[in-house]
């Protein structure tokens, strides 16, 4: 049995977790996979209504009793300070350790690129953004705050253990998918010392792997080929701050932040997995959002269980549906947020 801790969030979360329930659901009737599932409502309205964000002992509880989480997304308009998120989805990546965010860039079909001339062929490449520290650990303070004076600083945490890790992860990653080269973007050319830093653990970490070809770019030229030459990445490693937004630029090469998936792995312990996007308020119960993100990332979940082959009827599924345009508006069908989960459903 595999115990899986259920936390759909605020917004579209709630609506797109529901759909990947569905195949989740489906696939244990099919493949007898012997999945169990606890729904938790930590989220803007438990929040709101009890004050509590993370209830205590969280951390415990999911480390000792759960095999994998399904997340959805977090941030709602009426926490304006989106605190809640914070004390929540950051809370669980630093607390339980989920320092490899796994975000696959993969192209299901043609039409739904921007990019002209560009086939599913040659969008398929998975960037791991470190998760844990950089830009994300709110260090830094202000001084003089609202003065003509005023100065603030951000500051950057990046740790030899830190990058060492996801940059070993990232050779671990691409042997265990029979991928041949890593690229690892930073911005050393300004940032010197995280960039050194950053740039000596790759070469000593490289020297391990004499069977993966390693390349380096500055993540603006990171940028710019990701759009012009998708074709030559097969795994990307960089810090936190850069994954996020590369990985965004990336989603829009699958289609848009409706079809991205993750994972945030803790290779030693539980791992969470959920969409890439946010809880986009606006959509959140209309029945609108596209909920392939968070059934991708369900397989992506199922695969992480070692349930290999149903994480490719999950995919299968996903493709059959998009190639028949059995989708939501964002990617150009006529589907509803439930129309499209049942569609996938179904082709399982
Ligand atoms: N991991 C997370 O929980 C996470 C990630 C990003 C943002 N957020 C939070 O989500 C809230 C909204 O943030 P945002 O608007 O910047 O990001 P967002 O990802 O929610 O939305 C960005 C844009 O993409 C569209 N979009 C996103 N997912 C979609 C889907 N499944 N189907 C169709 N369209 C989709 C939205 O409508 C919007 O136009 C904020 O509170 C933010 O802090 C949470």
């Amino acid at each position: 049995m595999k115990r899986i801790a259920v936390v759909p969030g605020d917004g579209i979360g709630i609506d797109v977790t529901r759909e990947a329930m569905r195949v989740l659901r489906r696939v244990n009737d099919v493949f007898a996979a012997g999945l169990e599932f606890t729904e938790f409502d930590w989220g803007a309205e438990k929040y709101l209504r009890e004050g509590v964000s993370l209830p205590t002992g969280a951390f415990d509880m999911l480390r000792k009793d759960f095999d994998a989480i399904l997340f959805g997304a977090i941030g709602d308009p009426r926490v304006p300070d989106n605190k809640h998120a914070a004390e929540i989805l950051l809370a669980l990546r630093f607390g339980l350790d989920l320092y490899a965010n796994v975000r696959p860039v993969r192209l299901f079909h043609e039409r739904l690129c921007p990019l002209k001339g560009t086939g599913v062929a040659d969008v398929n490449f998975t960037v791991i953004r470190e998760n844990t520290e950089g830009a994300y650990v709110n260090a830094g303070g202000v001084f003089k705050r609202g003065t003509p004076d005023e100065v603030a600083n951000q500051v950057e945490i990046h740790t030899r253990k830190g990058v060492e890790r996801i940059i070993e992860y990232a050779f671990q990653f691409a042997r265990r998918h029979g991928k041949t080269k890593v690229c690892m973007s930073d911005k050393s050319n300004v940032m010197a010392y995280a960039g050194d830093l950053w740039q000596r653990c790759f070469k000593e970490v490289a020297a391990r792997y004499p069977d993966v070809q390693t390349s380096h770019l500055y993540v603006d030229a990171l940028a710019l080929l990701f759009v012009r030459q998708p074709k030559d990445f097969q795994v990307v490693v960089t810090n936190n701050m850069f994954g996020d937004i590369v990985t965004d630029l990336a989603a829009a090469l699958q289609g848009g932040l409706g079809m991205a998936a993750s994972g945030n792995i803790n290779p030693n312990g539980v791992s969470l997995f959920e969409p890439v996007h946010g809880s986009s308020p606006p959509l959140a119960g209309k029945n609108i959002a596209n909920p392939m993100g968070s059934i991708l990332t369900s397989a992506m979940l199922l695969e992480h269980l070692g349930l290999t082959g149903a994480a490719r009827a999950v995919e299968n599924a996903v493709t059959a549906c998009v190639n028949e345009n059995k989708t939501t508006q964002d990617i150009g069908g006529k589907l509803g947020t439930r129309e499209v989960g049942e569609a996938v459903v179904a082709k399982i």
